[in-house]
């Protein structure tokens, strides 16, 4: 009896269920439904959602949708994209209750203000590949449970003051894969509660500390793929609690001693792929629990202790990249060595090389040409570099995972790798006649 009655009741359930989008209806709009999402095609230029009297009554539409149900709308035009040039404006009112609303494939063009604007129930908003070339200001504001928005793969410029606004709730925002040029200082100045921010695959050529004023609370940054050449001083003073940078993909020259000043929480910093020739003393002074740095594909020639000694302390399982770039055999690389040893002790496979191991080379100078070397033991070993003083401070034991209790850093002395190892100034010479008595060997 109890059986009869739950399949009666699943079927009841599954014919509602498709009944909610009636396909034959032809009201502007053609959507497929599940008891949860919809996913709808505009048939005409469509304005609204909730179709307009002389097309569908309202009474109708409501028992057409039973909105109630459907939390999520997927709402696109792949063939014609001119039938959406505009953001349905009651996509947020009774009877709709979207918590998650996508538009894509759209021509949107300018977002005039009040665009996408009062709702208290949509938590994540795509605008993506609507060709949008300008938010104007206001555009997207008053959405109070509003957490995620994402306006990736459009075409505006430039993002000005004030295009979001009252979003009290907002972690993430994502404007990636555009034609930014420029963002405006304090675009983002109402975003207190933004945790994560990514500008990724954009054009931006230049970055300051007034981009970020107000984020307070924002933990991920990627600036990835711009065009970035320098950062300045001081770039992220505004926001301390950053735990991860991403600068990978830019065009980066330089960074300053200040440039990431007071980033205490850092813990992931990807610079790959730049530019950089050189890398300030202590650059990282402040970023105690850093735990990965990536410098793949730059043009550095050496990346000694001291531009790492800011770390204090590398953690034990600390990932240092620095494959594919130029860089010159000394024994200013052997802790290098050591470093690797602290990875092979933490991975679980202890006879693969650690991924940033692989392939690490350096360049020892041979006359108008360079000889690249594995780095390995046995290159030091045999050009007399000795442990570098300085180093077991930087690198506590495996056992000591505690960083608290690791001894703060040593005396900038006993870090000066040119009065540790007296032999330096000699070293290509050296390695260039060792190099020369094993061709004559052969
Ligand atoms: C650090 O960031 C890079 C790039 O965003 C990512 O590939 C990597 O997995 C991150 N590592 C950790 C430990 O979070
Ligand atoms: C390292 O030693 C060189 C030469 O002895 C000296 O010029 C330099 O100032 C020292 N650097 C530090 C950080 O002590």
């Amino acid at each position: 009896m109890l059986r009869v009655f739950v399949f009666l009741l699943c079927l009841a359930t599954a014919i509602h269920a498709r009944s909610l989008c009636d396909l034959s209806a032809d009201d502007g709009i053609r959507c497929e439904c599940t008891e949860t999402e919809a996913v709808c095609e505009p048939t005409r230029p469509l304005e609204s959602l909730v179709p307009a009297d002389h097309r569908l009554p309202y009474e109708k539409f409501k028992s057409r949708r039973n909105v109630r149900t459907i939390t999520s709308l997927l709402l696109q035009s792949p063939d014609d994209k001119s039938l959406l040039k505009k953001f349905p404006n009651d996509i947020f009112k009774e009877p709709l209750h979207f918590k998650v609303v996508t538009v894509a494939h759209g021509a949107l063009s300018v977002l005039e203000p009040f665009t996408a604007f009062g709702s208290d129930i949509v938590r994540e908003l795509t605008i993506s590949e609507c060709d949008i070339t300008e938010l104007k200001k206001k555009a997207i504001v008053g959405l109070k449970s509003l957490m995620k928005l994402d306006l990736s793969m459009n075409l505006m410029t430039e993002f000005g003051t004030g295009v979001l606004s009252d979003l009290p709730m907002l972690e993430e925002l994502i404007i990636a894969h555009s034609e930014l040029k420029e963002v405006k200082a304090h675009a983002f100045v109402e975003l207190g509660a933004l945790k994560s921010l990514s500008l990724k695959d954009n054009k931006l050529t230049s970055f300051d500390n007034e981009l970020l004023t107000g984020l307070e609370r924002l933990e991920r940054l990627d600036l990835s793929y711009n065009f970035l050449e320098k950062i300045d001083d001081n770039s992220f003073v505004d926001v301390p609690r950053l735990t991860h940078i991403d600068l990978t993909g830019n065009r980066l020259l330089s960074v300053t001693p200040t440039t990431f000043k007071g980033l205490y929480f850092l813990r992931n910093l990807s610079m790959g792929y730049n530019d950089l020739t050189s890398l300030p003393d202590a650059f990282l002074r402040d970023s105690r629990v850093l735990k990965h740095l990536n410098l793949e594909r730059n043009r550095l020639r050496t990346v000694t202790l001291d531009s790492l000694h800011g770390l204090q302390v590398i953690r034990p399982d600390f990932f240092l990249d620095l494959r594919f770039n130029p860089l010159t055999c000394s024994c200013d690389l052997y802790y290098l060595t050591e470093l690797r040893k602290r990875r092979l002790a933490t991975m679980a496979n202890e006879f693969e090389d650690p991924p940033e191991f692989r392939n690490l080379q350096c360049r020892v100078p041979d006359g108008d040409s360079f000889e690249p070397r594995v780095i390995d033991d046995e290159l030091f070993v045999k050009n007399q570099c000795q442990e570098l003083g300085g180093l077991a401070q930087h690198i506590p034991p495996p056992s000591s995972q505690s960083i608290s209790h690791s001894p703060t850093y040593s005396s900038a002395s006993s870090l000066n790798t040119s009065t540790a190892n007296p032999l330096r100034p000699l070293l290509p010479v050296i390695l260039a006649a060792l190099l020369l008595l094993r061709l004559v060997e052969h």
